[in-house]
Order: structure tokens, then sequence, then C-alpha cells
């Protein structure tokens, strides 16, 4: 089989390692796909911009295709699924109007009101001034959300009035994310652990995959800027069956089922990301596409196969004995440019580690330049590892991360940490 992935950070490339063992791919094109996708045998990386949908399309009718997985949010939510199935190309991911879950942040609110899906109590604002007004009344802290994606950076918690009404200003008068601040939601500040699960669906059921714990914050001791994600950890030791229990009933069917009744059916990878407060797991966000980097840490631990699991998604025979994890534990060490999410520079040259069973490094910001791999992005690439316990995932992901070299990295110590404090407790 022919597979074509759209997407090019560390994310896609944990997808085509795992693509990659189903002996029937031959081939897989990713567009623009990195550095380490390039380098991975049997795949080929084109300039084609994961938001370019004419020029997917036009690949596409040019190659053979035989299955799409697009991974990336900005090219679900312009609709890049409808434009590939049109052509007769299968594909995993959902629709645009089903996308619409991570592209509105104001249409998901609406959703799990008007089902019942526990989330933040919120306001919707489309006018400035009346935004304003209600920050007057409100308590500190609290949160303002720009409505579209505004590449992970449209949460704003805010300490006080004054800035509260800086944020507005700068997220509905400057529009420093554009149309995505044409509106925003004012919502609840709720404190508890956060929790990430991605979950397969057909639309008729929904099997959730191992849980992760990210690390958002770019210094240790989540201090610092807000970036994608300094590392991760699978399983996270707060999500218990207990909780997975009451979030299947409470969250997850729920959505599933009221996106079908809205007739916006999602096939693909929903993406919950939750906060377990003291009343109960509640909705912070919906994504419509796997999470970078927890598809880092919940792939290595996937013992099914995912092209399997893919195609059973798209043609709606999806089964939970599909989707097997096996026991352990993994962790992922992002290792960044330094001055990253801020100010940093790229063009260095990359040396990496060899890797052992059980290690994976999955590329992200690097070029390929003939034999060398440059950086040129902030989060660079994620070392993964897998342990029989967390100690030892993390100890097997430092290792690894440390052996990657090049001029101004920069990585958090303390990945992992958190999660090993709460088992011991
Ligand atoms: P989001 O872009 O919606 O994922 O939000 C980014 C981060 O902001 C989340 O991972 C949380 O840490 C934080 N956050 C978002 N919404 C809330 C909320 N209602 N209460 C507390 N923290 C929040
Ligand atoms: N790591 C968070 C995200 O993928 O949105």
């Amino acid at each position: 089989m022919n597979i074509l992935i759209v997407g090019g950070g560390g994310r896609e490339h944990a997808v085509v390692k795992a693509l990659k063992l189903n002996q029937k791919v031959e081939k897989i094109y990713a567009l623009p796909g990195n550095g380490g996708i390039a380098k991975e045998e049997g795949a080929e990386c084109f300039p084609v911009k994961a938001t370019d949908l004419d020029g997917i399309v036009e690949f596409a009718k040019s190659h053979k295709i035989d299955f799409a997985a697009i991974t990336q949010d900005d090219p679900l939510v312009m609709g890049c699924v409808d434009r590939l199935e049109e052509l007769g190309i299968p594909c995993f991911g959902p629709t645009k109007a089903a996308a619409i879950i991570e592209g509105s942040k104001v249409y998901s609110k609406d959703l799990m009101k008007k089902y019942g899906i526990p989330t933040a109590a919120s306001e919707t604002f489309t006018d400035a001034e009346a935004a304003i007004k209600y920050l007057k009344t409100c308590d500190y802290p609290t949160v303002i959300k720009a409505d579209g994606l505004a590449a992970g950076k449209g949460a704003v918690i805010v300490n006080s009035f004054e800035e509260a009404k800086k944020t507005v200003d700068e997220i509905m008068i400057k529009k420093v994310f554009g149309a995505s601040g044409n509106q925003i939601l004012i919502e609840e500040f709720l404190t508890g652990p956060e929790v990430s699960v991605l979950s397969f669906t057909d639309g008729n059921i929904i099997v959730p995959m191992v849980s992760s714990m990210d690390h958002k914050r770019a210094l240790d001791n989540d201090e610092g800027l807000n970036t994608g994600g300094m590392g991760t950890v699978a399983p996270n030791p707060y999500y218990t069956e207990e909780v997975q229990k009451e979030c299947m009933e409470k969250i997850f069917l729920p959505t599933v089922k009221a996106l079908n009744k809205e007739g916006r059916t999602f096939k693909g990878c929903i993406f919950f990301g939750l906060m377990l407060t003291p009343k109960g797991a509640k909705v912070i966000e919906y994504n419509c596409r796997f999470g970078d980097p927890e598809t880092q840490v919940v792939l290595p631990l996937l013992e099914s196969d995912l092209l399997e699991i893919m195609l059973a998604v798209r043609e709606g025979r999806l089964k939970e004995e599909m989707v097997r994890f096996r026991k352990g534990a993994a962790c992922c060490v992002i290792v960044a440019s330094n001055g990253y999410p801020a100010h940093y520079e790229t063009g260095y040259e990359i040396t990496l580690p060899k890797t052992k069973t059980g290690e994976y490094l999955y590329v992200a910001g690097a070029k390929a330049a003939g034999e060398k791999l440059l950086t040129s992005g902030g989060r660079v690439l994620g070392a993964s590892a897998v342990g029989d316990t967390l100690r030892e995932a993390i100890d097997g992901a430092y290792a690894l991360a440390k052996g990657v070299h090049f001029e101004n990295a920069y990585m958090r110590k303390d990945i992992g940490q958190r999660a090993l404090k709460a088992k011991n407790n």
C-alpha cells in the first residue's frame, strides 16, 4: 500500500514509524514531513505545506495513494479529508464538519453545554466592550480563550482585571490570532491534575488509548512560557480505572453520540484534554487529532497494528480488542533549540545516538541537508523510551536525549517527576 501523511512534526514521525511496522506498507509520502521522516526507509517527503489543500490534492492525483492519514490540526479543520475523500482516497481523520470540535472552542463549549458534558462554566463574547464589562464581575484567576486555532497559544490565564483587559484587547482588537479572535470564551478557572486521553473512534464506538501527561511549560517546575509540549509520560498515574470509567460514561461516549446527533460523525482520533477537578473530570479542550508530544509516548506502547486500526476506523468496524497496549510505561523528552518558544537560532548540525529496542528518536524541527540533519525549528526532536516501570522509562529517555548533540540544545530536566511523585503517594 502507498500511504500519504499530511503533517511534519514529531507526531508524524511517530505515526510513520508505527505504520512502517505493517508489512503491507510499501511507500509513505509525507507532506511536508521533516528530516527524520525523510531518512526512514520507504518514506519520502515533498515540500507541500500541510495547509496547501490544492497542493495536497494535486500531489494525491499524480501519485497512487491507497490511504491517507491527516494528523495535523489545520488541514483537518480546513477540510483536507473531505477533499481527498472526494478523489476516492480513504482517509484517517475527521471531516471538516467534525474537526470543528478543535476549530471552534465556542462550538465545542455549546456542544458540551447542550449535551451535559462536564466542562468549565463559561460565557461567549463577540464584542470586546461587553467582554470587558463582564470581566469586571469575574473572580480571578480566570481564563480567556480565542475561539479558533492559535498555535496552542489561544488560552490565557489572567490573574487580574487589568491583565484580562489587556488580553481581550490583544485577541479581539489587535487580533494577534487573526480571525480566531473574532469570538472569545471567558471561562471558569479549574484546578486539578491534567490528563491527555487520545482515543480512536469510528463514529460508533470509542476506544481510549493509554493515557498520558504533557509538560507544557518551557522551564523546570512548570515555569516559563507555554510551549507545544516539552515532554510526556504514559500512562498518567492520576488516570485510574475508576476515572476512566467515569470519563467513558460522562465524556467520551456522550461526545461521540452528540457529534452523531449534530450530523458531524467523527472518525479518527479525538484527543480529550481533561482536568481531574475535585468535582470530577471536566473537558478543558477537544483536539481533532493525535497530540504532540503525547503520540511519542502512546505509539511506542501500542502492541496492535496502527494501520489496521486506522483502516477499521475509516470503515466503521472498530472493535475494542483491536487496540492493545503493552504493560509498562513510556517517557518522551523534547530536545529543543535554546530560547524556544520565543527567539531561537536554527541551522545547527545534529548528531544522533544509536537507538536500542524500546528507544525512539522522533524528529520534529530538523531538515535533511544531504546526509546531514540540521535544526530548523523550536522543538527539534523527541527522545522516547519504554520501560517496565515509569522510572525506567524516564531514565531511558534521558539517557537517549543526552546522546543527542547540537549547538544550543535545551531540555527540561524534570519530565516525569510529577508523575513519579503521584505514583509514590
Ligand atoms: P488549551 O489551549 O485549551 O489546551 O489550554 C492550554 C492550557 O491552559 C491547558 O493545558 C490548561 O493548563 C490551561 N487551561 C485551559 N483552560 C483552563 C481552565 N478552565 N482552568 C484552568 N486552566 C485551564
Ligand atoms: N500536546 C498538546 C497538543 O498536542 O495539543
